[in-house]
């Protein structure tokens, strides 16, 4: 009832509700007055009037008691029911049960049933969690079930979604990055800059973003976009284009495109600028949780690790 904004539909759909069970009570009622007519002195039962294959008559006898009593019982169960649970337009019912609730409730039993299994881990860290097996297995999980849709089952994303295994990383490689990452989410904004720069220079900044990376450029546009990619674009990616990982400015040497190298997609990202989000996690998992997928997320490059 809270998607509404006026309690118009709440009075609404109660009235309808209470109405049709007061009909139903009402309806056995007329019925049963009129329709009924006694037998008669030789206790013949009137009948209807309605005849079926040749003999079958339909007999106007009085609804069977038990029958009755069923009826009734609804009608009484289901005002019962109304009271005591949500279904009037905004009470709440005297159970003071919602969905919502009951939800929440069956996640805490839940919590509280695996809390031993991530016990375990609660005084490792985070390289001794990505080496553990069972460690990895849980974290895989986790990930398979709520980052695969947007990073890919092999975590190595696609356009727009960062690849989490090339060990090129937007916002940095260290354990607690990665949990804050998870944790708060993450949204990197670049702005569009169609106002300051016409298509001409665009192109030409586009030219020498691709000469950073050693990529084919014209070297006449690259050396004329030079001059403004240090007056415009090194305040987030650095003079040097190795970009920022304070803003998720992404390094633009590294030859690793989020979106893409064609100067084509270079020019869209300079005109109209970039916006991208990383959901927040933090209330979906536990803390512990967070642990896990941060090792496993950390265990697919272990950055700052002599690799093996
Ligand atoms: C709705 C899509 C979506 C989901 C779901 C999602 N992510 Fe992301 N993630 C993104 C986007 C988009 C970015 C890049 C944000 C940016 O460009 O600022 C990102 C960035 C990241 C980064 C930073 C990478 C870097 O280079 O610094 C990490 C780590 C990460 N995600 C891990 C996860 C994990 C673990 C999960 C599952 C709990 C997850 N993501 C779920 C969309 C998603
Ligand atoms: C205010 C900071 C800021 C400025 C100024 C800025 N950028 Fe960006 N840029 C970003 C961020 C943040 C991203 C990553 C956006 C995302 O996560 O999707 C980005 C992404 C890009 C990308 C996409 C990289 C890829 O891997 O696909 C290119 C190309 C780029 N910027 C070029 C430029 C150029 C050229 C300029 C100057 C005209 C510029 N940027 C100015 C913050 C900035």
């Amino acid at each position: 009832m809270s998607d509404f904004h006026t309690d118009f539909w709440g009075y609404y759909i109660s009235a309808i509700a209470l109405a049709g069970i007061f009909w139903c009570g009402w309806l056995l009622m007329s019925q049963r007055r009129i329709k009924s007519a006694p037998a008669d002195a030789s206790g013949a039962v009137a009948d209807t009037g309605h005849v079926w294959d040749e003999d079958l008559r339909e007999l106007n006898n009085p609804l069977p008691r038990w029958w009755m009593w069923m009826y009734l019982l609804t009608c009484i169960f289901s005002v019962g029911y109304l009271l005591l649970y949500p279904g009037l337009g905004k009470f709440q019912g005297w159970l003071g049960w919602s969905s919502t609730g009951a939800l929440v409730e069956q996640q805490a039993r839940l919590r509280e049933q695996v809390q031993p299994v991530y016990a375990r881990f609660e005084n490792m860290d985070i390289p001794a969690i990505a080496s553990d097996a069972q460690g990895q297995e849980i974290g895989q999980r986790l990930f398979l079930n709520n980052c695969a849709q947007c990073h890919g089952s092999d975590a190595r994303g696609s356009k727009g979604f960062p690849n989490l295994a090339d060990g090129d990383w937007l916002y940095g490689s260290s354990p607690e990055t990665i949990y804050e990452t998870i944790a708060k989410g993450r949204h990197g904004v670049m702005p569009p800059f169609s106002e300051q720069l016409d298509a001409r220079a665009i192109a030409d900044v586009a030219q020498y973003v691709r000469s950073l990376s050693g990529l084919a450029a014209d070297p006449i546009k690259a050396a004329r976009g030079r001059s403004d990619f240090r007056s415009t674009c090194a305040a987030c990616h650095g003079v040097d284009g190795k970009g920022n990982q304070m803003l998720g400015a992404p390094n633009l040497t590294d030859g690793v495109w989020l979106y893409g190298s064609s100067a084509a997609t270079i020019a869209e990202a300079i005109t109209k600028g970039r916006d991208n989000q990383m959901p927040a996690h933090e209330h979906l998992f536990t803390p512990q949780q967070i642990r896990l997928l941060t090792a496993y997320v950390w265990g697919l490059t272990r950055p700052g690790e002599t690799p093996r």
